[in-house]
């Protein structure tokens, strides 16, 4: 997590430095800093709090050409203006930010750096001081930064400035995104492409083990064994509007209404008429392999449940779906001839990424299912997929969680060679979610109903529990209610103890074959003292239920009842108060494992 930016060029390094980070807040947010050169000097801004803060302290009037900053998501070290980014070597030559967890750092203190004086608790002032150690030997900052990261185990994208000669930003990066991209005033590197938006024409992803510098007009990149590399520059066709939240209050309502057009854009991206167009390659994999192994994390894991749904009942391919970050430790049984699918909004989750490397060692096919062409797991992956969602940059995922399922749906009809309606349903789908946002008032009620609550249940069986586990997790993460989700038919095996008078239990009801028994459950609790809600489909609804959901395909029925779901936990964090597109101690991006 953390989010870097570096600009080099004729503009004013104070201002894209800050717009910059202010852009990657979504990585991390608890403190920020920033290193701008004056005069052949560095002068460093760093403390806790946001980047309007830091915005606050860097209101000078002179003018840099060159600048790194940071803003952060704390690892090691609570968030303090001491470690907060950049940090700066014991004789001050050298001020370095970091995004990535440094894995060997106190081997590396005692090791080389027995004689120097550390000030933060972080793992990254290891490495500016590790930078002046080799120097200090007599190696030039390039050879310095070579011999320090070749010393590092972990992940890292680093930005350095050698006060000795402020005219370059040397970088460094492995198994944490970096981007560079050149405009005609100057060259800008940051951990996402969106700092580039509007003012870089190209860019270049860097890969894992390599390092380089920038001036304003050149960039050197090196391989480990100081071999120079060509860059691979590719066009940047990202405007700044995209990256705006328009007239919503906030990014999250935003990518909340964007969904209806961003399953008619998949509808655009993935058919050709009645005819799905996907690669016969991608196709071919997944029709040769005896099981389907899904791996993801978060919002990401719970559209993989609905992606198992699809591949086994339309492709009678088993599937089974791994939280990655367990699957990075463990030996899971693998049989025959496995293929691996990714879901990954970022692409850059360092846990997917983990597994995905672990098992393409292996020699197994992967597939990834993410929203960004220019991400890691895209460039690894044996094949990739887009979910053509747009930028998402509320904390909380949305529109990569219907665009995920709908891609899988998209995906498993391929494979199955049904004919199929999908396309129309998918069309009735995105009707049907445009009739919740118009009725969003009445979720806004809703909301008023649960906001003091300490506990929320969601209950639901077969894909609608699957539903509650995302519900569930939207609700916890942006307004901070314990919410959990259960299978209603496992409440009465304990769960059922915690129902008290008043919590609130919504119970989702969108499939036939279980809407009567999930709302016997729903009674039971109801009994004991809870609230009950009912979020129905419009063909199993009852008068007295809370929220009609507008009929659709039964498979597709969770990309339009999660709306109602994610609408809740929106109105009930803006009753809070909270800071929903920045919730407390969260990154959208989480590059550390
Ligand atoms: C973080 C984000 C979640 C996301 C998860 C997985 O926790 O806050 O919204 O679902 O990471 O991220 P990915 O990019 O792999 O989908």
């Amino acid at each position: 997590m953390c989010g870097i930016v570096g600009y080099i060029g004729s503009k004013d390094a104070k201002d894209m430095v800050l717009t910059g980070l202010q852009q990657l807040e979504y990585r991390g947010y608890d403190s920020a800093g920033i290193a701008l050169v004056h005069n052949q000097e560095v002068k460093i801004y760093k403390d806790q709090g946001r980047v309007e803060h830091l915005r606050e302290l860097c209101d000078f009037a002179f003018c840099s050409h060159l600048g790194i900053g940071h803003t952060r998501w704390a690892t090691h070290g609570v968030p303090n203006k001491i470690n907060s980014h950049p940090h700066i070597s014991n004789n001050g030559r050298f001020v370095l930010v970091h995004n990535g967890v440094i894995e060997n750092y106190k081997k590396i203190k005692y090791t080389y750096l027995n004689e120097y004086t550390f000030y933060s608790e972080t793992d990254t002032e290891v490495v500016a001081n590790l930078i002046e150690y080799f120097s200090n030997q007599g190696k030039d900052t390039r050879d310095a930064i070579l011999m320090s990261i070749s010393e590092l185990e972990g992940s890292y994208a680093l930005l350095v400035i050698d006060q000795k000669d402020p005219n370059k930003i040397y970088f460094a990066k492995n198994k944490t995104p970096l981007i560079i991209g050149v405009a005609y005033d100057g060259v800008t590197i940051a951990s996402d492409v969106i700092p580039l938006a509007g003012h870089c024409d190209q860019y270049v992803g860097l890969e894992d083990k390599t390092f380089g510098y920038i001036t304003k007009e050149e960039i050197h990149l090196f391989n480990y064994f100081n071999k120079e590399i060509s860059l691979k520059m590719k066009n940047l066709d990202l405007k700044n509007n995209e990256f705006g939240k328009g007239d919503f209050d906030h990014f999250m309502l935003k990518e909340i209404h964007e969904q209806p057009s961003i399953i008619r854009h998949l509808i655009q991206e993935y058919f050709d008429k009645e005819k799905i167009n996907i690669s016969p390659e991608i196709i071919k994999c997944i029709k040769n392999c005896t099981k389907i192994n899904l791996v993801a994390c978060g919002t990401s894991m719970y559209a993989s449940y609905m992606a198992k749904y699809y591949f086994e009942k339309l492709c009678n391919i088993p599937s089974e779906v791994f939280v990655a970050s367990e699957l990075v430790y463990s030996s899971p049984l693998i049989l025959d001839k496995p293929c691996f699918i990714y879901l990954s909004q970022s692409g850059e989750t360092a846990d997917s990424i983990a597994v995905m490397k672990k098992f393409m060692d292996k020699g197994y096919p992967s597939i990834a299912i993410t929203n960004s062409v220019a991400s890691s797991m895209a460039h690894l992956a044996t094949y990739h997929l887009d979910i053509f969602a747009g930028k998402e940059i509320a904390v909380a995922s949305t529109k990569a969680y219907i665009a995920q399922i709908v891609v899988c749906a998209i995906l498993a009809k391929a494979v199955s060679g049904q004919k199929t309606n999908l396309k129309n349903n998918l069309s009735k789908a995105a009707l049907a979610i445009e009739k919740i946002l118009e009725d969003k008032i009445l979720i806004k009620n809703i909301a008023k109903e649960i906001v003091d609550a300490t506990n929320v249940f969601y209950i639901g069986r077969g894909i609608d529990y699957w539903v509650c586990l995302e519900a569930a997790l939207k609700l916890k993460e942006i307004s901070y209610i314990h919410t959990e989700a259960f299978s209603s038919g496992e409440l009465k095996h304990g769960s059922i103890a915690l129902i008290d008078r008043g919590v609130p239990v919504i119970a989702i009801c969108t499939q036939e074959g279980t809407n009567s028994i999930v709302r016997s459950n729903l009674i039971e609790t109801k009994s004991r003292g809870a609230k009950d809600f009912v979020f129905a489909m419009e063909s199993m609804s009852e008068p007295s239920d809370d929220f009609i959901i507008p009929n659709v395909a039964h498979y597709l029925a969770p990309i339009v009842s999660v709306v109602v779901c994610q609408l809740l936990a929106y109105y009930v964090a803006t009753l809070k108060g909270n800071d929903v597109d920045k919730p407390k101690n969260l990154a959208k991006s989480v590059t550390v494992e």
